[in-house]
């Protein structure tokens, strides 16, 4: 068996970065991790930097904006992930210009885990922040470097501890608003889950300059089904409130930032149907759960049994 490839994960120290660093030590990959000297001395991301350490991960020092250290340590592995934020998105053109040059990167993940950027009926302002991706994409298509996208679809720590409502921190016990119809269907995957599939692409020649799409099957779910397996989880009957479409985007155009931002995901999942509208096709990408049978994946079911 051919040896497991060296990862450089870029922002591991973020929200999804730290599942996917987990992945990679779990599936016993070489695992490096690009860290911001100030970082080292964050209260909280020290320690998660100590369970990197205790886990077997090569720290690198360095910077997105440091030329010389991101050729450095890229030429330490095979494979970088970017998880880098949605303010680094575009400043992604620099880990390019740095793949590049350093000549050896078998496969490159750009910092996506979402929607698919080339595929949505977005509006703003998720239109303007998707379309920084697309701009990622095309670039590494451009430079000829080996990518896989993962389009993740809604990361499930994100949404079903509120259900995806506003200003709350638990899932609704009495009402509930729902956008659109709540007849579309979206999908939701753990963070861990995530890590895992993301992990599994990158030495699978089946990934290749492909998009892997994540849709386990259990977890793709529309609103309205959501509410009701929530409902029998509490015994309890929720009032609904529904924001028809128009009504919707009046709404998103009326809002501040981000509350404009988070609505507008909403449109694009919930009312759009923009994880699930649109047919996998061989030409250009494959479904995780397909690919990766083995994965036993956190159910949407399960998930909500912690919130009872
Ligand atoms: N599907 C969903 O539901 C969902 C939800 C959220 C995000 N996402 C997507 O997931 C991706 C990652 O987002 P996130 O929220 O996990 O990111 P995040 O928590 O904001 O983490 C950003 C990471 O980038 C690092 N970083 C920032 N500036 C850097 C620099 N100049 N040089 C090197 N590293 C730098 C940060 O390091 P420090 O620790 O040093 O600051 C941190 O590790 C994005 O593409 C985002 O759109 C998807």
């Amino acid at each position: 068996m051919a040896a497991k490839s060296k990862i450089l994960v870029l922002g591991g120290t973020g929200y999804i970065g730290k599942f996917i660093v987990k992945a990679s030590t779990e599936a016993e990959h070489p695992t490096f991790v690009l860290i911001r000297e100030n970082t080292v001395s964050h209260p909280e991301k020290s320690k998660l930097i100590e369970t990197f350490k205790a886990s077997g991960v090569t720290l690198l020092y360095g910077d997105l904006h440091d030329h010389e250290s991101l050729v450095k340590a890229l030429k330490e592995v095979d494979v970088v992930i970017s998880t880098l934020g949605g303010q680094q998105i575009d400043d992604q053109v620099k880990l390019i210009a740095a793949i590049k040059e350093a000549g050896n990167i078998k496969r490159f993940l750009p910092s996506e885990f979402g929607l698919d950027v080339d595929r949505h009926n977005a509006v703003e302002p998720v239109v303007s922040f998707l379309a920084k991706k697309v701009n990622i994409r095309r670039a590494t298509e451009a430079e000829g470097i080996p990518y896989t996208y993962i389009c993740s679809n809604a990361f499930a720590g994100y949404f079903l501890p509120t259900l995806g409502q506003q200003n709350v921190t638990a899932p609704p016990r009495d009402k509930v608003t729902i956008l659109g119809d709540g007849n579309v269907e979206a999908v939701f995957v753990s963070e861990e889950d995530v890590g895992t599939y993301t992990i599994k692409a990158v030495d699978d020649p089946r990934t290749l300059n492909k998009t892997l799409y994540l849709r386990p099957p259990a977890n793709v779910l529309t609103f309205n089904q959501l509410v009701s397996l929530w409902e029998n989880k509490i015994k309890n009957t929720l009032e609904k409130v529904y924001i028809p479409e128009d009504q919707l985007l009046k709404i998103i155009q009326e809002s501040p930032f981000p509350a404009n931002l988070m609505l507008a995901l909403g449109y694009s999942m919930l009312v759009k149907g923009d994880c699930t509208n649109y047919e996998i096709e061989a030409s250009f990408g494959v479904e995780g759960s397909e690919l990766y049978p083995e994965v036993n994946y956190t159910t949407v079911d399960d998930y909500l049994n912690a919130f009872i």
